[in-house]
């Protein structure tokens, strides 16, 4: 599948609290790792057993982001080198395991439209094509996508006024958090939670230590969050959207896929940072089979 979508460094600061207005606070420790929700959502793509190709645009000041993307057996042939800095993100992560991010968007919004046609070559219909919100010309992607029959899955974060004007008759699965499924729920659905999946056909709402819904039809289906010692929650989502599309694109019934997604986030939450600590298939089917009680 594709998955067109942002890539950023991560400098990720671990602090007691968050930095208040005014304040200097020294951090406890700083790390520098492959991050940006597109990236992300990648490499938990390949990591549940996905053959993925990355689109989209890095400048050339961090080249070694390919290597790692490589290593992760994500494709990366497609990835660009802009003009412009690659984007990146100041992270805070407290010592509650929430986090807050500053971004700057820097070469991912030099995807070119005209360039994604020639790496969109050869893409059989059907297939999967991902997007999340750090991109721009979102609907004219999906659009071109969607004529070439691609089926499209869209993780409209960060949630701003860009992914309220998404053309969600395109999209076939839609992954948001509660948050998201609020804002969207108040500006399409009269505020109507359950008229969510009247957007799209399958709607899947994450909700952190509450679990997981997915909307679709007339019904619903939820499962609970597993309990971990949560480290960094950062890319917890990202997790949780590239295992869910996996699960999907290879037919699971939808409880477990959502059953395999919450376990795949649940684990990324127990390690620090966002593409580092992504499971493995392996790891989560072997977290699965610890817990008898599903
Ligand atoms: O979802 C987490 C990601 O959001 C981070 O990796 C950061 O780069 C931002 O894009
Ligand atoms: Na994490």
């Amino acid at each position: 599948m594709i998955n067109i979508g942002s890539i950023n460094v991560d400098h990720v600061y671990r602090v007691p609290y968050f930095v208040k207005p005014g304040e200097t606070l020294p951090s406890k420790s700083y790390q520098r790792v492959l991050g940006g929700k597109g990236a992300n959502q990648s490499v938990a793509l390949a990591r549940a057993g996905e053959t993925v190709k990355h689109i989209g645009v890095i400048g050339d000041d961090h080249t070694w982001i390919i290597d790692e993307l490589k290593s992760s057996k994500v494709d990366a042939s497609s990835i660009e080198i802009g003009t412009v800095a690659t984007g990146h993100a100041l992270i805070q992560v407290d010592d509650n395991a929430e986090n807050c991010i500053l971004l700057f968007a820097g070469a991912n919004h030099e995807l070119n439209l005209d360039t994604l046609t020639d790496k969109l070559a050869g893409f059989e219909k059907g297939g999967w094509v991902l997007f999340q919100n750090e991109m721009p010309n979102l609907n004219q992607m999906i659009s071109l996508v969607k004529k070439m029959g691609a089926r499209v899955a869209v993780n409209p974060a960060p949630f701003d006024d860009e992914a309220k004007a998404i053309d969600y008759d395109l999209v076939d699965l839609l992954i948001v958090n509660d948050l998201e499924a609020e804002e969207l729920a108040r500006t399409k659905c009269q505020g109507d939670l359950s008229k969510l999946a009247e957007l799209c056909p399958v709607v899947i709402v994450t909700r952190g230590t509450q679990g997981a819904i997915c909307y679709f039809g007339d019904d619903t289906i939820e499962v609970p969050a597993f309990k971990v010692k949560a480290v960094d929650t950062t890319g917890a989502g990202d997790t949780f959207v590239g295992y869910i599309l996996s699960s999907i694109a290879q037919n699971l019934p939808l409880k477990e896929a959502m059953q395999r997604a919450s376990a795949a986030s649940a684990l990324a939450v127990t390690k620090a940072g966002a593409s580092v600590a992504i499971p493995t298939s392996v790891e989560v089917t072997q977290f699965l089979e610890t817990k008898s009680d599903l």
